[in-house]
């Protein structure tokens, strides 16, 4: 393989029934990395013959149309879409062309029906170093190992596992995090409460993982939060996708990089070790992790639990629906009497209450669309070149920038794909019903027990709530205050252990 005709894709958040597309105020870009065939491949010749993706018009020598996209990319790629269709190419820094899908029919037909080719990963130096040349899980290239990986992971932490082992460990964070927001959360000027999210999230994933949880001081707790972060930082760090040319000059953040990786193989290697070392001495503990390692043993598989991503993508998506929801007030008040009438204010709502709850339900489909925590997605990479024919422009989707949680409720919205948060094709998230399940129920906790309102200045009046932009720079953590104002006196009795 020679140089590098890149692709990236994404998608128009509009098409007709809630698929998706990039531009919609959630847009999930998926990424294909498309290697040119060098000349003495055989197929070269047939690939030059082909027309080439339409291209918006105004590309620049060494950063391409980097400016036109601008600092919100999935509203230019949008746009773009509307002209171009619903696959098209752009020149994205010094190399790299990316190729935008954008529209699910295209997803589908290239991530889905030719998963096959479509499942690689990408890499840079940065990458390359981060993931110990391509062993890490989510940087894996496409290869009978990852294929058993995965089919490890889907079976550990599949729907039906989590809700017959694992409700009940959610349901028991989720209360700690109501006493703390119930504690702490309703002071005028409000609260920041991303501590206490993260410190949900890091319980619920690591007790069904590890069967590990912490307090706020604890050491684990804070080192795993800043590996969580760090990582975000690097694996959304796009300097050397578009400017590969620059190696050479960040060597330190490379360093750095593969640094990261020792460092999470330490702490979630150690407890890898304990469950290891339970299940020897007879004691095992129930967690996902056991369940990994006994498949193991008779797959003669050797690879490793350590997607500390998960943490932060899951946190992000609970500060989003935080904010989101202290900027739509009737949202809250609609799902508050759903829960009422359904479930009643005596105990809390469970995962398995989705179905007598499509709107709190909807709640959350509507913030991973609006607000994608990795709204690029993570890049897919082709392994061979692709021909591709006959697509068409879709209907575009009614106000693609307004959170409207009853735009899912529509008959047809099941059947069709509502967001591409998770990803699409062979490397979608694994970890879709865990963070689902739990952001469901969490969600369905808040909204049951607080008014998520505005903070307020010093002469009472609300502030503004500022939700996250949506920018070509790594997913960043929200930062913003609001109040969790109790709604009844059963928010202790409801959290009390059964
Ligand atoms: C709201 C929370 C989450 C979001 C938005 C999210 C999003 C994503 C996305 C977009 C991808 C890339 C998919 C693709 O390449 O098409 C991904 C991959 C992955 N996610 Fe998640 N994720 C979340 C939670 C989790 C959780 C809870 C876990 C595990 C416990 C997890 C484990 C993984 C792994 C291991 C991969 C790599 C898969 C591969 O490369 O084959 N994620 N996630």
């Amino acid at each position: 393989m020679t140089g590098v005709l890149n692709t990236l894709t994404s998608l128009d958040w509009r098409s007709a029934n809630g698929a998706l597309v990039v531009a919609a105020t959630a847009a999930t870009g998926i990424y294909v990395a498309n290697r040119l065939l060098t000349p003495e491949d055989k197929e070269a010749e047939k690939f030059q013959k082909l027309n080439k993706l339409p291209s918006p018009s105004g590309a620049l020598p060494i950063v391409g149309h980097l400016f036109s996209v601008g600092k919100s990319p999935h509203i230019k790629f949008s746009e773009w879409g509307r002209t171009l269709g619903p696959i098209y190419s752009v020149k994205m820094g010094s190399s790299r062309t990316w190729v935008i899908h954008n529209s699910s029919e295209v997803i589908r037909e290239m991530l889905d029906r030719r998963g096959a080719t479509y499942s690689d990963r990408i890499s840079t130096d940065i990458l390359e170093a981060f993931s110990a040349n391509g062993i890490m899980y989510g940087f894996a290239q496409n290869n009978s190992y990852l294929r058993v990986w995965r089919k490890h992971t889907n079976n550990t932490i599949s729907k039906s596992k989590l809700e017959k082992e694992y409700s009940q460990v959610l349901i028991a964070h989720s209360k700690q995090l109501l006493l703390n927001l119930l504690e702490k959360g309703n002071v005028p000027e409000g609260i920041n409460p991303s501590d206490k999210v993260y410190l949900y999230n890091v319980n619920s994933m690591c007790s069904v993982i590890f069967n590990k949880s912490f307090t706020m001081d604890d050491p684990d707790f804070k080192e795993i939060v800043r590996l969580g972060v760090s990582t975000l930082n690097v694996a959304g760090d796009f300097t050397l996708e578009l400017f590969p040319f620059l190696a050479p000059f960040l060597r330190s953040k490379i360093r750095r990089a593969g640094l990261l990786q020792l460092q999470i193989k330490q702490v979630f290697g150690k407890y890898v070790e304990e469950v290891r070392q339970a299940r020897k001495d007879g004691n095992e503990v129930k967690c996902a992790c056991n369940e990994y390692l006994k498949a193991q043993e008779t797959d003669n598989e050797n690879g490793h639990m350590d997607d500390v991503a998960s943490l932060d993508t899951s946190s992000i998506a609970l500060l989003n629906g935080i904010s989101i929801l202290a900027n739509y007030l009737n949202v809250q008040e609609r799902a508050f009497a759903e829960i009422k009438d359904n479930i009643g204010l005596d105990r809390l709502p469970r995962d398995t209450d989705e179905e007598r709850l499509p709107y709190t339900r909807a709640i959350l489909t509507e913030i991973l669309r609006f607000r994608p925590p990795l709204w690029l997605g993570v890049p897919h990479s082709n392994i061979k070149d692709e021909e591709y024919e006959g697509y068409h422009i879709p209907y575009i989707y009614p106000d693609p920038y307004m959170f409207k949680p009853e735009r899912h409720l529509d008959e047809d919205a099941g059947n069709v794909r509502q967001h591409y948060a998770f990803g699409a094709g062979r490397r979608i998230c694994p970890g879709s019903f865990l963070a689902e399940k739990s952001l469901f129920s969490v969600i369905a906790h808040i909204v049951q027990a607080f008014r998520i309102e505005p903070p307020l200045d010093a002469q009472g009046n609300p502030l503004e709530v500022p939700l996250s932009d949506i920018t070509l720079t790594e997913p960043s953590i929200p930062i913003f205050k609001v109040r969790f104002v109790p709604r009844h006196d059963n928010i202790k009795s409801m959290c009390k252990d059964d």
